[in-house]
């Protein structure tokens, strides 16, 4: 079953514990955390005191998404915040076996994402080391984007080397995702949806989530 991994970027802050539980008991999957650091994106969110405070208020995996520059400084330290899954951009990560050995150093389980402008071929020489390869379907830095369609054939295509090479990594796309990009995605291979503005700007949580997994069904 295609999973929902709901951003907390769109949240409200303010009550950041009551919205995680609103989505857990709605039938997410993941909490998406998405740390900015104002260099590799234009934007600045949180760091690991936040995935600290936040790992007691759920069960579900906390799925941190780093959009930082020089990831390898701050691994350690959101993996003992609580992160279960860490992903880091391929675009900043010149060294990347050894950044995704940290990751499983640490017992997390580790993944790569690519912008849009970003050949999925990049992912080719690490696709046996990972547990997760997340595909973006924006530029990052904000929510609330418009979805960039013809990234759906890099889903297909890393969907096809995961099958050629019988890997199981899990495929995550973010950003833009809502009932109507939902399918595309999920029928091209991708396992996990990531969805921010298009949950948390509805007052009802389930029925949010809900309406993205009904549209799969389509
Ligand atoms: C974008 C972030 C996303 C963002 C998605 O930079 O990585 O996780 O929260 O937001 P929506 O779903 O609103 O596009
Ligand atoms: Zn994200």
């Amino acid at each position: 079953m295609t999973k929902i991994a709901p951003s907390i970027l769109s949240a409200d802050f303010a009550k950041l514990g009551k919205e995680i539980n609103d989505v857990e008991l709605g039938g997410a999957d993941y909490i998406h955390v998405d740390v900015m650091d104002g260099r590799f994106v234009p934007n600045i969110t949180l760091g690991p005191l936040v995935v600290e405070a936040i790992r007691p208020t759920t069960k579900l995996p906390l799925d941190v998404h780093l959009m930082i520059e020089d990831p390898d400084r701050y691994i350690e330290e959101f993996a003992k915040a609580g992160a279960d899954i860490i992903t880091v951009h391929q675009e900043v990560s010149p060294h990347l076996h050894r950044t995704i050995q940290l990751i499983k150093d640490q017992q997390v389980r580790a993944g790569v994402v690519i912008n849009p402008a970003t050949p999925a071929e990049l992912l080719l020489p690490v696709l046996s080391d990972i547990d997760m390869v997340l595909i973006m379907t924006v530029n990052p830095g904000f929510g609330g984007q418009s979805f960039i369609e013809n990234t759906v054939k890099k889903i297909r295509q890393v969907a096809q080397w995961r099958k050629e090479q019988g890997l199981e990594f899990e495929i995550e796309v973010d950003g833009g995702i809502k009932a109507s990009t939902a399918k595309l995605c999920s029928d091209a291979g991708a396992d996990v949806l990531v969805a921010g503005s298009a949950i948390f700007s509805q007052q009802n949580r389930r029925q949010a989530i809900e309406d993205i997994k009904a549209a799969l069904k389509e």
